[in-house]
């Protein structure tokens, strides 16, 4: 079994879990429910075990990783694959910086483009994250997931348009961190002044994959030592 995230103490652990324990308040039985990828959304996964089993519930579930289907099987919850399902109901994920317009910067775990199909995919999806992430505008660094075979073009394209991005790099192995498709991660630090059109820019430059801009979320449950709060649709 993949040591899921981190095994070390995490300060921001009882905020994480009182987000996601907010977030299972939105679960019905019978759901299609897509699985985020990170520390936040691993609780998120062990309280939905928690709760299908108390309630006798039946869920599908389809995660974004390696590490949220290996902690879902260990959660006891039932795992599909995408092409299994004909719609995702809710799907929950934690995120690196939001904006109040609810657009987010994702994929600081490598996850982004599962992520993003699984998120744009739910009818209802939902990012659960602690309130130092909540700011008035996005930046930060953007993965760009590429096909290994273009990211010399892609990274010439976007030093030429001003971007600098690096392949990122993983542990155990010289290189660069190959995600669970298969493909290079490059990361660019920027500002984000108009999330859709950088999404659509960085996605249309041929052999990007995806990128790690999101412009579709249905609510934010922020926390806090003092509470949570959610933005967005109730
Ligand atoms: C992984 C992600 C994560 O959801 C994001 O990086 C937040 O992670 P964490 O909850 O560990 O802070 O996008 O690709």
């Amino acid at each position: 079994m993949p040591a899921t995230v981190s095994d070390k103490p995490d300060p921001m652990g009882p905020v994480k879990k009182k987000v996601a324990l907010e977030a299972l308040k939105y679960v019905r039985d019978g759901m299609v429910i897509g699985l985020g990828t990170g520390s936040t959304a691993t609780h998120f996964i062990t309280g939905l075990g928690e709760l299908v089993r108390s309630k006798g519930w039946h869920i599908q579930c389809v995660p974004t990783s390696f590490d949220s289907k290996h902690l879902a099987f260990k959660s006891g919850l039932g795992v599909v694959e995408l092409d299994a399902v004909d719609h995702i109901d809710y799907a929950v994920d934690g995120a690196d910086v939001v904006n109040p317009a609810l657009q987010s910067i994702k994929g600081a775990g490598g996850a982004l483009v599962r992520e993003k199909v699984v998120a744009y995919e739910a009818k209802d999806f939902t990012i659960i994250i602690d309130d130092s992430k909540f700011k008035d505008h996005l930046s930060g660094i953007v993965p760009i997931e590429v096909t290994p075979f273009a990211y010399s073009t892609v990274k010439r394209k976007l030093r030429t348009d001003g971007i600098e991005a690096l392949a990122r790099t993983g542990t155990g192995k010289f290189g660069p961190l190959i995600s669970d498709n298969g493909n290079y991660i490059l990361d660019a630090r920027m500002d984000v002044a108009d999330a859709p059109q950088m999404e659509s820019y960085l996605e249309a430059i041929p052999g990007v994959v995806d990128c790690g801009i999101f412009t579709k979320c249905t609510r934010a449950i922020i926390g806090s030592a003092s509470g949570v709060k959610v933005v967005g649709s109730n």
